[in-house]
């Protein structure tokens, strides 16, 4: 008979769709009387397109949108034919036929992929306008030249969107130039419903909601706006396992390139989770763990399976082979590790690695095994 799942793997990551759901109904609560989409693209966040996308639109939620038609189709076989999916990077050369069987919305983003859908008449597009982002959408000047041609383009508009380059800093002037510039061309294409605001996009206010947002990484619980008391709640907790607790001597060095050197001695626990799973090296030396409520330092590098943390202050009855170290949770949310790493709460999320043991807990608790 073999081990259960749980018991093999070096980490486990708990998932809380009761949270993913409850940050979902306060971000459609705050855009009212707009509708409120879900973002699930690169696998909901790494969190699991298909099982948060389930429970967003058991809660209501009627448009997803993912970034790539393989993302679409994958998730329409998990959604079944009800939801909207729009696909953000549109119809690439050759795939737009195969928009219209699995009941999928290209974005189109330039005049190239416009003119493919005119000749592909098979459903309704959203038309995406570039207002100061310059990644994607119809240039400024691409737009003032087709503006008066796309209502009669024969395309079903269901929206017309832009994207904010800096809504998470709240005084930048182009968040409102963009506003300003993305409610004119609005107007250019009459009864099409206008969405501009993604997550920290909501956090600006009305003027910004206009009839659609489309929320991803607040859903997961990264704050919306950095440097205030987050408003969503923590959606993931992540559990390393302790494979072995070692007394080391003042002087001695730990792990790689013998990059951490004991200053006084100390029992360090080497837990198996590495970079390989998305624990980023360049949380060597900066980030922590929690055992029982309490830190414990991260010691020198990150290797590719295994982390080492400093758990000299920590009762041994609680710090043992087998015992779990809390690497992500209430105490360490995603954007506290992401601080560490240098980098921002979309890629530690984005990050989490697939040899982790998911566990997705519902609205109401109970837990299921991905
Ligand atoms: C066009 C577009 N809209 C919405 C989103 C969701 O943004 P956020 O995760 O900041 O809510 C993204 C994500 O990158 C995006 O590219």
């Amino acid at each position: 008979m073999s081990s259960d799942p749980a018991s093999r793997a070096g980490a486990v990551l708990e998932i809380d769709l009761g949270g993913i759901v409850a940050n979902w109904r306060r971000l459609a609560q705050k855009a009212a009387p707009a509708a409120c989409a879900a973002v699930v693209k690169a696998n909901g966040y790494g969190l699991g397109a298909a099982p948060v996308a389930r429970a967003l639109a058991a809660a209501g939620c009627r448009l997803f949108f993912v970034a790539t038609l393989d993302e679409g189709i994958a998730l329409r076989g998990a959604l079944g034919a009800d939801p909207e999916i729009a696909v953000f990077n549109g119809p690439l050369p050759g795939t737009a036929a195969e928009f219209a069987p699995y009941r999928l919305i290209p974005v189109l983003n330039d005049p190239g992929q416009i003119d493919t859908w005119k000749r592909h008449p098979n459903g309704p597009a959203i038309l995406h306008v570039d207002t100061g982002m310059a990644r994607l959408g119809l240039s400024a000047r691409e737009f003032a030249a087709m503006a008066d041609q796309l209502p009669k383009s024969g395309i079903a508009w269901r929206a017309v969107i832009s994207h904010l380059a800096c809504a998470d800093t709240p005084d930048h002037p182009l968040n409102e130039q963009q506003r300003t510039r993305f409610a004119s061309a609005a107007q250019r294409l009459p009864g099409v419903p206008p969405g501009l605001a993604a997550s920290s996009g909501i956090f600006l206010g009305p003027p910004y909601h206009f009839d659609l947002v489309r929320p991803g990484a607040a859903l997961y619980g990264v704050n919306p706006q950095p440097g205030r008391p987050n408003p969503l709640r923590q959606v993931v907790r992540l559990s390393g396992k302790i494979l072995q607790v070692r007394e080391i001597d003042r002087g001695e060095s730990v792990g790689y390139g013998a990059a951490h050197v004991m200053k006084t001695a100390g029992r360090a626990a080497t837990v198996a989770v590495g970079y390989a799973d998305g624990w980023l090296r360049s949380l060597s030396h900066r980030g922590c763990g929690y055992i029982a409520g309490k830190r414990v330092p991260l010691l020198g590098r990150v290797s590719m399976d295994l982390v080492t943390f400093d758990v000299s202050a920590v009762d041994p009855a609680l710090a043992h082979p087998g015992a779990m170290i809390e690497l992500l949770g209430e105490h360490y949310g995603v954007d506290d590790a992401a601080a560490d790493a240098g980098t921002i709460g979309y890629e530690i999320l984005t990050a989490l690695g697939g040899r982790y043991h998911r566990i997705y807990r519902d609205a109401a608790g109970t837990n299921h095994p991905a």
